[in-house]
């Protein structure tokens, strides 16, 4: 009997083994001979590290950022991956409070019911230049868990390809290795909550990356909040600055040798802004495999994320 339990082992093994190089050498294979626009590389630079509260953000600074509508409502931010990919959180897909009253439903996880806004200075003002889209598809981790907020990361396929402009442009992914350092200055921009005036602007915030030795402490999250390395913390020891209501869904962009990357996804965090609470973020490094794979598993062509 041995034998044939060790052959049976080594053969599922072996299956694995032989998917998983599939899966690799089918995602490096989209990877190259690409011709995008390049990401993370807005026409105007975010005024990022020498600002110290939110602030209305330059327009076209952050060109990658769109807003998602559901049903007439705006509910979550996201960023622009590729021309037909957008990265969110996948907490926007949680049962509503309130129904939509036009449907008469709870219900969101209907692509057709969604509507993504790029170009957008403003939630509630239409600006030159902004572009509607409607979408295709929703890919939801299949992880992802909604009280815990564990894997809240989510993808949305297009109806129609993107076409750039010096409004709309890709961010860049972060691969596996390519990861946030503690005190990182990284930018987080909504058109959420700002504590203050509501003006409804894609405003920005410069927050660091706290360890999670810190994050961790009793009197600030303490251990079972959140659930490092798949999530981390942004923001400062004091608070006055984090992403708020409305955020959700939002990347926090950070540099890399001059691009911008959408190294987090804007997740929980207990209140806004306060102190020993900072915000918690997807760590999209940490979930590479799976955002490839959705990627790759779901274009026509070939997938360009340069
Ligand atoms: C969370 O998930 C559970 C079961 O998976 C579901 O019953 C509940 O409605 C969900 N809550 C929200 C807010 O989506
Ligand atoms: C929106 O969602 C509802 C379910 O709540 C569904 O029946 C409907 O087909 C969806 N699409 C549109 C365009 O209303
Ligand atoms: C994010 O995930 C990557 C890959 O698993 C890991 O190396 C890194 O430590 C995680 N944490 C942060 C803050 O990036
Ligand atoms: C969208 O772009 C992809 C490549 O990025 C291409 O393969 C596909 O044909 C395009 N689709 C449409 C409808 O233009």
């Amino acid at each position: 009997m041995e034998p044939t339990v060790n052959m049976c082992t080594c053969a599922r093994f072996a299956t694995f083994l032989a998917v998983f190089v599939c899966r690799f050498a089918l995602v490096s294979s989209f990877l190259v001979g690409c011709k995008e626009e390049n990401c993370g590389e807005p026409v105007i630079p975010p005024q990022a590290l020498r600002i110290v509260g939110g602030h209305e953000s330059i327009s076209g600074s952050l060109p990658w950022t769109v807003m998602l509508v559901w049903c007439d409502f705006f509910r979550c931010g996201g960023a622009i991956l590729s021309s037909q990919f957008i990265l969110t959180a996948a907490h926007c897909f949680d049962e509503p409070r309130y129904p939509c009253f036009r449907l008469n439903s709870k219900e969101t996880r209907h692509p057709s019911n969604w509507t993504v806004f790029a170009g957008k200075q403003n939630a509630i003002r239409s600006n030159t230049g902004e572009m509607m889209f409607e979408v295709e598809e929703i890919f939801i981790h299949p992880l992802y868990h909604n009280h815990s907020h564990r894997n809240d990361i989510a993808l949305l396929r297009l109806k129609t390809n993107i076409t750039y402009t010096s409004l709309i442009r890709p961010i860049c992914l972060p691969t596996s290795s390519q990861v946030v350092a503690d005190g990182q200055p990284c930018i987080v921009a909504g058109y959420g909550e700002t504590l203050a005036a509501q003006t409804f602007s894609l405003n920005q915030v410069t927050v660091k990356v706290i360890s999670d030795k810190v994050c961790t402490q009793p009197d600030w999250y303490g251990p079972s909040y959140y659930d490092p390395p798949e999530q981390f913390c942004a923001g400062f020891e004091h608070g006055g600055k984090d992403a708020c209501d409305g955020d959700s869904g939002s990347p926090l962009v950070c540099d890399f040798d001059g691009k911008w990357y959408a190294s987090g996804i804007v997740s929980k965090g207990f209140g806004c802004a306060a102190p020993k609470r900072p915000g918690v973020y997807t760590n999209v490094s940490y979930h590479d495999f799976w955002i490839r794979t959705t990627l790759a598993a779901n274009v026509p062509g070939p997938l360009c994320l340069t």
